[in-house]
């Protein structure tokens, strides 16, 4: 069969409708949740954003957190699902349709806690758009903010060519739909493609999206990390804070932005629920220094004035 490698926006557009089918969020809420759970209440965290947030489920489990909590995507259809998401769980969020890569200019204010999960680093092409990307994570993090990042291990991938990943799959009723992700092996690239079996009406309907994407490998990141400014990072194999294993199926790294974390009392929790799809305020724009960027634009005064210093790496 030939491929038809589709560019990323038209990859998750398509995706979109089976997203929450393809991922099995309750138990990937169940586990990333008491990770978060324990990052944010060790390091008194009161802000988030979630960075490529697809249908909406980590925004939503942050809000349940207690963090005011936003999401940008430029997935006009995962940002239509992520809306109906949050209402259908009934927590006030907020969500950009918006681009990563230009995304700082867009916030009033900094955020204590930026995530970017999912593996979506692989969709970046370059080591630049990777640096594009955290210089923006950067520019939107609090000073003492960390960043979250989780990824599949790219280094064990391209040493070993696993090509294939458990399949998934969701039923509704009598409808059953499975999915296979597979990676064909390109010189300095993969090709992700997600192939889709749905029973349907006594019979099963099939199709395959393809997209490539880039094996980023545990180096290249911390190393991109460190030159944007990161003060440190940690690396861990999973969501229990295991220590990274080069042979383990995932990499998750917690980088932290220079300066010391203040809580801090922020209006975006307050925003009503009626306008779920409110855009946040867009910040007026100012010449950027580096220091100042990075600030809270807020007027109010923090009230967390008790706020200790966070470690990127939460006590066990
Ligand atoms: C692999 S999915 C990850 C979704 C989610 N974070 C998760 O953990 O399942 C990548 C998401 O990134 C979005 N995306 C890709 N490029 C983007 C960009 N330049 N700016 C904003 N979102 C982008 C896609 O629309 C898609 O929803």
């Amino acid at each position: 069969m030939e491929k038809n490698i589709l560019p990323q926006l038209e990859f998750f557009e398509q995706l979109s409708e089976s997203y929450d089918q393809l991922i099995s969020w309750p138990t990937r809420i169940g586990t990333e949740g008491m990770f978060f759970k324990k990052l944010v209440n060790d390091n008194k965290l009161k802000s988030s954003l979630d960075v490529a947030c697809s249908t909406g489920f980590h925004v939503i489990m942050l809000r349940r957190l207690g963090l005011d909590a936003v999401g940008i995507d430029a997935s006009p259809k995962m940002i239509e699902k992520a809306r109906t998401n949050s209402i259908t769980c009934g927590v006030t969020v907020e969500y950009i349709l918006g681009d990563f890569t230009n995304m700082s200019k867009r916030f009033s204010e900094g955020f204590d806690l930026i995530t970017c999960l999912g593996d979506t680093v692989a969709h970046l092409k370059s080591a630049q758009d990777l640096r594009k990307l955290f210089q923006e994570v950067y520019k939107s993090l609090n000073p003492g903010g960390l960043f979250v990042i989780q990824s599949r291990n790219y280094d064990f991938i391209t040493k070993h060519h696993a090509r294939f990943t458990p399949p998934t799959g969701a039923r509704n009723g009598t409808e059953e739909t499975l999915f296979f992700r597979l990676l064909d092996f390109n010189p300095k690239s993969l090709n992700l493609s997600i192939a889709k079996f749905r029973w349907h009406e006594n019979r099963w309907e099939s199709s395959v999206h393809t997209t490539e994407i880039y094996p980023h490998l545990k180096r290249e990141i911390e190393s991109i990390l460190k030159s944007v400014g990161f003060s440190k990072s940690e690396a861990y194999r999973n969501y229990n804070f295991e220590d990274y294993d080069p042979n383990g199926s995932d990499l998750i790294l917690i980088a932290q932005k220079k300066g010391v974390l203040k809580s801090r009392n922020s209006s975006r929790r307050d925003k009503p629920t009626s306008k779920p799809e409110a855009q946040p305020k867009v910040a007026p724009k100012k010449k950027e220094l580096p220091s100042k960027a990075t600030a809270p634009r807020s007027a109010k005064p923090s009230k967390h004035k008790s706020a200790r210093k966070p470690s990127a790496k939460p006590k066990k």
